[in-house]
């Protein structure tokens, strides 16, 4: 059932209102985000249930005791507290962060060595995502590359890693189902990867507010089992070389992609 008609759900969700995942890692970053708001959760509680045991227990017939502030007991009491608390769930949330940057999220190393992983380009301008395979050349800006538009077609449980680059504006390339985005930034190459563990059929949206036709700017995500994904990259590169037109400069935008995989 779902309980938030009015938020925008890709797929039926599972936990505390997050969209559906169907990813390998997602659990890692649900994990945090349901952790962070048990804790949340259970300080709001606490910190409700002494104001009203306060008000309650500070009515008329209890004489009101001031410490005017100057109780360094008190002082150093509360600080620690507070100490304590920020310590717990900041502190959580900050050292499980950068462990999953490090191992899962960052670790471009781990994916660029794996045999199986697919590397795809991705061209963000206003308003539209065109993606491009290296082909069976396995080499960037060839005849066989296969080029779509806001059509991402990958295999199912292997590494999906994209390098993204913009014209004009910054854009975001957000797959929410895979628990993945990142920044299309104008003037640098930015990475992301993820491994989808479900086939079907999932939403790419930009989420950076991009000029008038933001709104607009959604692609496809497909993920189809391995051998389907071959069949389907088969055939769409055979298309491409049959199409391509060495004079068309402007179709050409691919980029070498070993100069920026940093490994
Ligand atoms: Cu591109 Cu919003």
């Amino acid at each position: 059932m779902r309980l938030l008609p009015l938020l925008a759900e890709p797929l039926a969700g599972k936990g505390l209102g997050l969209p559906h995942d169907a990813s390998l890692n997602g659990w890692r970053i649900d994990a945090l985000i349901n952790e962070t708001s048990v804790f949340v959760i259970l300080l709001f509680v606490i910190m409700v249930g002494w104001m009203v045991f306060s008000v309650v227990r500070h009515g008329p017939s209890h004489q009101t005791r001031f410490d005017h502030g100057t109780s360094t007991r008190s002082i150093a009491v509360g600080l620690g507290i507070a100490g304590a608390i920020f310590a717990v769930v900041d502190g959580h949330l900050f050292v499980n962060s950068i462990l999953l940057a490090r191992d899962i999220v960052g670790n471009f190393a781990m994916v660029e060595a794996d045999p199986g992983t697919v590397r795809i380009e991705i061209n963000a301008h206003q308003w539209a995502w065109v993606v491009r395979y290296a082909g069976p050349d396995g080499k960037f800006n060839t005849p066989d590359d296969i080029v779509t538009f806001n059509d991402v077609v990958v295999p199912q449980g292997a590494p999906i890693v994209f390098q993204l680059v913009s014209t004009d504006v910054i854009h975001d390339f957000n797959i929410p189902n895979m628990r993945t985005k990142i920044d299309v930034v104008p003037g640098m190459v930015n990475r992301m990867w993820f491994q989808a563990t479900e086939t079907g059929e999932f939403d790419i949206a930009c989420a950076q507010h991009c000029g008038v036709n933001h709104y607009k700017m959604k692609g496809k995500l497909t993920v189809l089992p391995k051998a389907d994904f071959e069949r389907w990259a088969a055939e769409a590169s055979a298309n491409s070389a049959r199409g391509y037109d060495p004079d068309d400069a402007e179709a050409h935008w691919g980029w070498d992609w070993a100069q920026h995989s940093r490994i």
